[in-house]
C-alpha cells in the first residue's frame, strides 16, 4: 500500500483529463510552469494531456507555449525554462467517455513509464464537465490503471455534484476506486495566500479571539463579485448557476475559515473536522426560509453590455442565477444569532473577495460623530483580492477643539511587503497534490454537508421555477432585493471599493 510520505515522490506522471479545455490553458498550465521553474514537482516528470481534440505532442506543446504566452506576466517567462517544461508535455487523444479508449490511455502511459523510468505514479486530474466525473474514475479502475503498483491519486474539480444525491453518488464512486486520503476535491479559493492568512490571522495572534463570538461582532459580510459575465463558459453556467458554482464551494470555504474552532492541529483531519463542524452548525433553511433569505438574481445588458440571456448558448428565457446574497446562520455557542450575509454575483461593478467583521456599538454615546458612518462601529476587513490586505477601522478624535469622532483605517497591504507569492492557487494546490497533503481539499462527507444545507433552496427553486429572480443591470450591485435582505435586520452592505483604505459604499468605483 502507497506510503504517505507528505513530500514530493521522486517520479510522478500528471494525467490531464480536458486538457484543450479553458481551465487547462488558463490556470493549471501556467501554475504548473510556475512550480517547474521553481522546481517543485516531481525529479522524473510528465504532463500527459488527454482530450478529445486530435493534437500531436508537438501540437500540443506549441498551443500551450501560446497560451503560457497570453497568461504568464513577463516577468514569470523564462525561454529556457519554458522549452524545458514543454519537453515534458504529452499528448493522447481520446474520448474519456468511451472505454475503449482507455486500454489506448493505458498502453501509452506503460510506454512512457518506461522511457521515463516512471513507477506507475500518477496524478489524476479531472478538468472535464461534470457529467463526466462519474465515468472517468470507472473507466480508469477497469482499464487498471488505478490499482498497484505505484501511487494514485485524483484531483477532481467543484462542483463536486449537482446536489446532495449526485454528490453522495460520486463519493461512493470515487472511494470504490481511489482511498478517501487520495482523493483531492480541489475548491481553489482554499489555494490563495490571502484567504489562508484567515487561519493565521484568527490562530496565530491572540489579540482577536477574545472578540470573536457573538458577544462582540454583529454580523459577517462575505463578499465574492467579479467584474467579469460568464465569458466563453455559459454551457456550463447554464447547467450550473452562482448557488452551486461558488455559493456551495468557495463561499462556505470562506464562511468556514471566519466561523470554525481552532483546530488542534493544522493537519488534514483535524482541520476539517472543524470545518465539518460549522457545516453542521448551519441553521437550517426551510422552503419559507429559502424563500425570504435566499436572494437570486440574473444581469440584464446595460449601455455595451449584453444582458446573461443574450450570451451565446444562453436560452432566451434562461433561469438560471447570475446572483446569489443570502443570510446565514451558525447556530453554536461563539455565533448564535449573529448573521452572515453572503454575497457574490457576475457582471458586478468590480471584482473583489473581501469579508468584513463588524463590531458591535459601544453600549453608549459618549462622543459626537461625523462624517459617514455615525454611529461609530468598528469592523476588520479582511480583503482576499484584489489589493490583499487587512484594514481595521475605528473612531479616532477629529483634531480640533470639540470632542468629535470620525473612523479613520489601520491597514496592511500584502503589498508592502514588497515581495508577493509567485504562485497562485492552483500551483500551491497542485504541490500539496503531488505531496499527498489533503488538509485543503475537501472531504468527502464535508461536500455532502455542504450540500445538505443547500438542498432546501435548490429544491423550492426546482419545484418553483416561477419563484423570483430579480434581474440587475449589469455592472450593479445585483438586485435592490439582495439590500433588503441586510436592511430588514438594520444593517448595509459595504460595496467594496478597490482601494482598501476607502472600503465604503460611497467611494468612487
Ligand atoms: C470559479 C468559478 O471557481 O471561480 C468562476 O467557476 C469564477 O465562475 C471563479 O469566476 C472566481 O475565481 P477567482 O479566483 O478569479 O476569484
Amino acid at each position: 500500500m502507497e506510503e504517505l510520505t507528505m513530500s514530493i515522490p521522486q517520479s510522478m506522471f500528471l494525467v490531464i483529463f480536458g486538457a484543450s479545455g479553458d481551465l487547462c490553458k488558463r490556470k493549471l498550465m501556467p501554475a504548473l510552469y510556475l512550480l517547474y521553474r521553481e522546481k517543485r514537482v516531481p525529479a522524473t516528470f510528465a504532463i500527459l494531456g488527454v482530450a478529445r481534440t486530435s493534437y500531436s505532442d508537438a501540437s500540443f506543446r506549441e498551443n500551450i507555449r501560446t497560451e503560457l504566452i497570453r497568461y504568464l506576466s513577463e516577468d514569470q517567462m523564462d525561454e529556457g525554462i519554458m522549452r524545458e517544461f514543454l519537453g515534458c508535455l504529452y499528448y493522447q487523444p481520446m474520448n474519456p467517455a468511451r472505454e475503449e479508449d482507455y486500454t489506448t490511455l493505458k498502453k501509452r502511459l506503460d510506454e512512457m513509464d518506461k522511457d521515463l523510468n516512471n513507477r506507475s505514479n500518477y496524478l489524476f486530474y479531472l478538468a472535464v464537465p461534470p457529467a463526466l466525473y462519474e465515468i472517468i474514475p470507472q473507466f480508469l479502475k477497469k482499464a487498471r490503471l488505478t490499482g498497484s503498483p505505484g501511487m494514485k491519486r485524483v484531483v477532481v474539480e467543484k462542483p463536486f455534484g449537482y446536489d446532495l444525491q449526485s454528490a453522495g453518488n460520486l463519493n461512493k464512486i470515487y472511494t470504490s476506486v481511489f482511498q478517501e486520503d487520495r482523493i483531492f476535491r480541489i475548491d481553489h479559493f482554499l489555494g490563495k495566500e490571502t484567504v489562508l492568512n484567515i487561519l493565521a490571522f484568527r490562530f496565530a495572534n491572540s489579540i482577536f479571539e477574545p472578540l470573536w463570538n457573538r458577544n462582540y461582532i454583529d454580523y459577517v459580510e462575505i463578499t465574492a463579485v467579479e467584474k467579469l459575465g460568464v465569458e466563453r463558459r455559459a454551457g456550463f453556467f447554464e447547467q450550473t448557476g452562482t448557488l452551486r458554482d461558488m455559493v456551495q464551494n468557495h463561499l462556505m470555504q470562506l464562511l468556514a475559515l471566519i466561523a470554525m474552532e481552532p483546530p488542534r492541529q493544522f493537519e488534514a483531519t483535524s482541520f476539517r473536522d472543524e470545518v465539518s463542524k460549522v457545516y453542521r452548525s448551519l441553521r437550517p433553511l426551510t422552503e419559507e426560509t429559502a424563500k425570504s433569505m435566499v436572494i437570486r438574481g440574473q444581469y440584464t445588458g446595460a449601455d455595451d453590455i449584453k444582458g446573461y440571456r443574450e450570451e451565446e448558448s444562453v436560452a432566451p428565457d434562461s433561469r438560471t442565477e447570475t446572483f446569489v446574497a443570502m443570510k446565514v446562520f451558525v447556530d453554536n455557542w461563539r455565533w448564535s444569532g449573529i448573521p452572515f450575509f453572503l454575497r457574490t454575483g457576475k457582471r458586478m461593478p468590480t471584482k473583489v473577495t473581501e469579508i468584513i467583521i463588524h463590531f458591535k456599538q459601544t453600549p453608549y454615546h459618549l462622543f459626537e460623530c461625523t462624517g459617514t458612518h455615525c454611529p461609530v462601529t468598528d469592523s476588520l476587513v479582511i480583503r482576499i483580492q484584489p489589493e490583499e490586505g487587512i484594514a481595521l477601522r475605528f473612531a479616532l478624535k477629529v483634531p480640533g477643539s470639540g470632542f468629535e469622532v470620525n473612523m479613520t483605517d489601520m491597514d496592511f497591504s500584502y503589498a508592502s511587503l514588497g515581495q508577493l507569492p509567485v504562485m497562485d492557487a492552483y500551483s500551491r494546490l497542485i504541490e500539496d497534490c503531488f505531496a499527498g497533503d489533503s488538509t485543503l481539499f475537501s472531504r468527502g462527507d464535508t461536500v455532502e454537508d455542504s450540500w445538505t444545507f443547500f438542498m432546501p433552496v435548490l429544491d423550492y427553486w426546482q419545484r418553483h421555477p416561477e419563484a423570483p429572480l430579480y434581474s440587475y443591470p449589469a455592472g450593479t450591485w445585483g438586485p435592490p432585493e439582495a439590500d433588503r435582505l441586510v436592511h430588514e435586520a438594520g444593517f448595509e452592505w459595504s460595496n467594496p471599493c478597490k482601494n482598501l483604505t476607502k472600503t465604503d459604499k460611497y467611494c468612487e468605483l
